[in-house]
C-alpha cells in the first residue's frame, strides 16, 4: 500500500484488523510458485465498513483467507484485535475464528439437507451453547434478516438472496464482531444484491466491522473506504475528484 495508512484506531482500542507486510506465496520454490500477496499493510478499526476490489486473480480471496485465519502468511504478520495470530496454537485459533470472525462466501455454503433454522443454529453446537438457546437465537437471527417465515425451508426451497441471508445469519450467530464477505452479492441479481447490501450497512451501524470483496463499484461506493488489489498489492482507492 502506498502512503500512510488511514487512521483506524477508535479511541484507544487497537484496530480490529492490522496486517504488516503480509505476503503469501503458493508452492514456494516450485515451478508452480505463485506470489499472491506482496507486503500488504492494512488497518481496519472497530465498526468500519471496508470494500476490497480488484481484478480476478489479484489476491483478494487470498487476503480474506488470511484475515479469517483459514490460511497462514509466508511473510509479515497479522494482528487480530491486537493479538498476533502466529502466536496462537490450533485451539486458540479455532476459538478466535469462532468468536471473532464470521464468513460469508459467494456460493453460500449452506448444508443442503438442513433447514434454514438448522443451518443458522449449527455453529452454536461447536460453541457448546445448549439446545434451547441455540434454537431461540437462530429464530432471532433469521427474523433479523427478514426470514422468519422460511425457517423450515431447505436451501433448495429458497431464492439466492434468501440463501445468502441465511448464510449471513449463520455467520453472525456466535456474535462475531467481524464479518468477512467474499463476493456476497456476486451471484445475485442487482435488486437482491441491494437488499444484502442494506443488511451489511445495518450490521455496520450496529457496530460490526465489515470487510467486503466485490467487483461492483456501486456496492463498494457504500463502504467507508475502498482498497484496490493489483497483482498482490493493496492500494487505497483515491476519492473521485
Ligand atoms: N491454493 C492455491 N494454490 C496455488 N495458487 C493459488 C491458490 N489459491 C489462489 N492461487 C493463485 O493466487 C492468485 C490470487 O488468487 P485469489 O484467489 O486470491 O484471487 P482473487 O483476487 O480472489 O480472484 P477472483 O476475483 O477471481 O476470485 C491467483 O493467481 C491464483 O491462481
Ligand atoms: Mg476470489
Amino acid at each position: 500500500m502506498t502512503g500512510p495508512a488511514p487512521a483506524a484506531t477508535v479511541g484507544d482500542r487497537p484496530p480490529v484488523i492490522e496486517t504488516r507486510g503480509l505476503g503469501k506465496v503458493y508452492s514456494p520454490g516450485s515451478q508452480a510458485e505463485v506470489v499472491a500477496l506482496r507486503g500488504v499493510d492494512l488497518r481496519i478499526g472497530h465498526g468500519e465498513f471496508v470494500a476490497i476490489m480488484g481484478p480476478s486473480g489479484s489476491g483478494k480471496s487470498t487476503l480474506m483467507n488470511l484475515l479469517g485465519c483459514l490460511d497462514t502468511p509466508t511473510t509479515g504478520s497479522y494482528l487480530c484485535d491486537g493479538v498476533d495470530v502466529s502466536t496462537l496454537d490450533a485451539e486458540a485459533l479455532a476459538v478466535l475464528r469462532r468468536d471473532t470472525i464470521g464468513f460469508v462466501f459467494q456460493g453460500f455454503n449452506l448444508l443442503p439437507r438442513m433447514t434454514a433454522l438448522e443451518n443458522v443454529a449449527m455453529p452454536m453446537a461447536y460453541a457448546g451453547i445448549p439446545g434451547a438457546e441455540r434454537t431461540g437465537r437462530a429464530h432471532q437471527a433469521l427474523a433479523a434478516v427478514g426470514l422468519a417465515s422460511r425457517e423450515s425451508h431447505r436451501p433448495s426451497e429458497l431464492s439466492g438472496g434468501q440463501q445468502q441471508r441465511v448464510a449471513i445469519a449463520r455467520a453472525l450467530i456466535n456474535r462475531a464482531p467481524v464479518l468477512l464477505a467474499d463476493e456476497p452479492t456476486g451471484a445475485l441479481d442487482s435488486r437482491t444484491g441491494e437488499e444484502i447490501l442494506a443488511l451489511f450497512k445495518q450490521l455496520r451501524d450496529d457496530g460490526h466491522t465489515v470487510v467486503l470483496i466485490t467487483h461492483d463499484p456501486e456496492v463498494a461506493a457504500h463502504a467507508d473506504r475502498t482498497y484496490v488489489m493489483h497483482d498482490g498489492e493493496l492500494h487505497l482507492q483515491e476519492e473521485p475528484a
